[in-house]
């Protein structure tokens, strides 16, 4: 099963992969957190994109695409994958559908987790001194973030909802509520 996660900053992407992909069985695939991997690391890669990731604003699609694509060759992919924070560009759904085309492979489901800017507001504002990541502790960043989401991002599921993939799911409620929203949601197909 190869599944896409959708939503704003802070909307619970990371928190529902997390359980989702242990229950499924599947690999869990953060383009975020692989930036941030190669940012800790100074890796090549890492030293180009840091300035994006610390503005909110998207790092170019190029670097993106090659990062995801390499991802993919991994063997732990072979049972499935959740990718969490791709697409996030008519590019980027373009190219997936080239590289499922090339694996033999297709999604078969996007879980539109859906929730309020203030909400996103306030998770990103609480998670900043836990996580301690440098994108949650500057409000006009958050912003920048809530921003990109909608003009960049969000226009993106109009590529998914002509297959009848999207489950458009209410973000709001306690982690486990969402989770068997979710899951709900996708046995219902
Ligand atoms: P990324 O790491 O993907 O960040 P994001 O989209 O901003 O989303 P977050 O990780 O902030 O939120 P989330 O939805 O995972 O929420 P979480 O579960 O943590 O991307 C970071 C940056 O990398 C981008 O800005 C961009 O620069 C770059 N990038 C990444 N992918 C890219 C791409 N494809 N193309 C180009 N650039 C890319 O939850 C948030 C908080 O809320 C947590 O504290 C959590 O505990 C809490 N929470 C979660 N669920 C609930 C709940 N149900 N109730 C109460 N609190 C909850
Ligand atoms: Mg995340």
């Amino acid at each position: 099963m190869n599944v896409i996660i959708f939503g704003p900053p802070g909307a619970g992407k990371g928190t529902q992969s997390r359980s989702l992909t242990e229950y499924w069985g599947i690999a869990h695939i953060s383009t975020g957190d692989l930036f941030r991997n190669n940012i800790a690391n100074e890796t090549e890669l890492g030293l180009k994109t840091k300035a994006y990731l610390e503005a909110g604003r998207l790092v170019p699609d190029d670097l993106t695409i090659s990062m995801l694509e390499e991802r993919l060759q991994e063997p732990d992919v072979v049972p499935g994958f959740l990718l969490d924070g791709f697409p996030r560009s008519e590019p980027q759904c373009v190219a997936l559908e080239r590289i499922m085309s090339d694996m033999g492979r297709k999604i078969d489901h996007v879980i539109n987790l859906y929730v309020s800017d203030d909400v996103v507001r306030n998770r990103l504002k609480g998670r900043a001194g836990i996580e301690g990541r440098a994108d949650d502790a500057d409000l006009e960043v958050i912003e920048k973030r809530i921003a990109t989401y909608k003009t960049q991002t969000r226009p993106s599921l109009e590529y998914y909802r002509p297959k009848g993939v999207v489950h458009d799911v209410d973000g709001v409620g306690t982690v486990e509520e969402v989770f068997d929203r979710i899951i709900g949601a996708l046995v219902r197909t």
